[in-house]
């Protein structure tokens, strides 16, 4: 006889199939995946939530992800690219509002001009905020000296989604080119750890041609890589990408937000100790949907605090929300709507992985 949601939630293993089975769950079974890992989540990192202050620096991209909406080939997107001085003054204000930590993210560019640029504005905003922000960056694949050179100006966390790790998927969501090689994202995940940043990494989650087997074994990477933080969100089609042709293929939005939150409580689950985003993408379907994903295992959130009249440009994908707000209106905004989650926010805190903190006491 098969087992149980309760009985598999029970063991402290859990197999491929244990998860395969848990991400097809009905509305009834699945609200005892997400009390499981709302437990998990209070019993290990605490009901609190941290904030990292979004900007999101530029939209140019070298890059050509069949998925995204700023993809270099993507003619219609207007392109920006926002001044030091306008970054270092949306960093002031996420230092002034108490968020703990900034991110900062961009398209794909790799170039010695660009990593000078990045180098200086770390180094910027550790003085500005008398060292006090904590710094992510953002900024896709790069060689490892460029990664060290990062980290010694002042970034301590790197994000670098693998989108999928099913190779054969992933040559499906990007061109089969050297500028888009599998193997390359896994040596910059693995340079990363090796260069000292605390790591973070996702997928997308309800993707063309995915399956839920191939979500099963994105947990497990995340876990067999240890990961210290992760950001995953569904995927949203965008009309100007070439993928949005198989859009009859996908899944009803709905279900893609509901399995989004089905793999945040299992990661949450097997992957106690770790970060986990709210992502943004999840209000793009639900107008409380970071909330609904802090409420079952996510603990940091990004609030943007891009200058707003940048926002509306970073379409990764459609409706995108906040892109006509100011930072400011964002602020009280969220902190209503953490309010509602139960949870407290650890303002001025730089709430790293409590993962990380642990990985690296056990490294020889
Ligand atoms: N839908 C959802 N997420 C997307 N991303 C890019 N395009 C889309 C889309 N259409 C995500 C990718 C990338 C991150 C910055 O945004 O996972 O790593
Ligand atoms: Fe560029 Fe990132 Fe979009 Fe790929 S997902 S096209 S690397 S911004
Ligand atoms: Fe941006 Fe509500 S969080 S307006």
């Amino acid at each position: 006889m098969s087992k149980t949601v309760d009985e598999i939630l029970k063991q402290h293993v859990l197999s491929k199939e244990d998860i395969v089975k848990l991400l097809q769950t009905n509305k009834e079974e699945r609200n005892k995946i997400f009390t499981h890992a709302a437990k998990v989540k209070a019993d290990y990192v605490g009901k609190k939530v941290y904030y990292r202050g979004l900007i999101e620096m530029s939209n140019i991209c070298s890059k050509n992800c069949y998925y995204c909406g700023i993809r270099l080939d993507n003619k219609s997107a207007g392109r920006y690219d926002i001044s030091d001085e306008e970054i270092l003054n949306a960093v002031k204000f996420a230092y002034e509002s108490n968020y703990g930590s900034v991110v900062l993210q961009a398209g794909e560019i790799s170039s010695p001009k660009f990593t000078k640029r990045i180098s200086n504005l770390l180094k910027q905003i550790k003085e500005l905020s008398n060292n006090e922000l904590g710094i992510t960056i953002s900024l896709g694949e790069q060689p490892e000296e460029v990664y060290q050179e990062w980290f010694e100006s002042g970034a301590h966390r790197y994000l670098l989604r693998i989108e999928s790790s099913n190779p054969e998927l992933y040559y499906k969501l990007h061109p089969k080119d050297k500028k888009h090689d599998y193997e390359t994202r896994l040596d910059c995940l693995r340079s990363l750890q090796k260069v000292g940043y605390q790591t973070g990494t996702g997928v997308m989650v309800g993707l063309p041609f995915q399956t839920y087997e191939d979500l099963a074994n994105d947990l497990f990477f995340m876990r067999d890589f240890d990961i210290d933080m992760c950001g995953m969100g569904p995927y949203l089609e965008h009309k100007d990408t070439p993928l949005y042709e198989y859009k009859d293929l996908l899944m009803p939005i709905e279900s893609r937000f509901t399995l989004t939150l089905k793999m945040i409580s299992l990661l949450r689950i097997i992957m106690k100790d770790i970060n986990i985003a709210a992502a943004t993408a999840l209000q793009a379907i639900d107008p409380i949907g970071r909330e609904k994903a802090i409420k079952v295992g996510a603990n940091i959130i990004m609030p943007n605090v891009t200058p707003g009249m940048y926002r509306d440009n970073y379409k990764l994908y459609e409706n995108k929300p906040c892109t006509d707000e100011e930072a400011a209106d964002c602020t009280n905004c969220m902190e209503m709507r953490i309010g509602i989650t139960g949870d407290d926010i650890g303002y001025g805190e730089w709430g790293d992985s409590k993962h990380y903190a642990k990985r690296i006491q056990q490294q020889p």
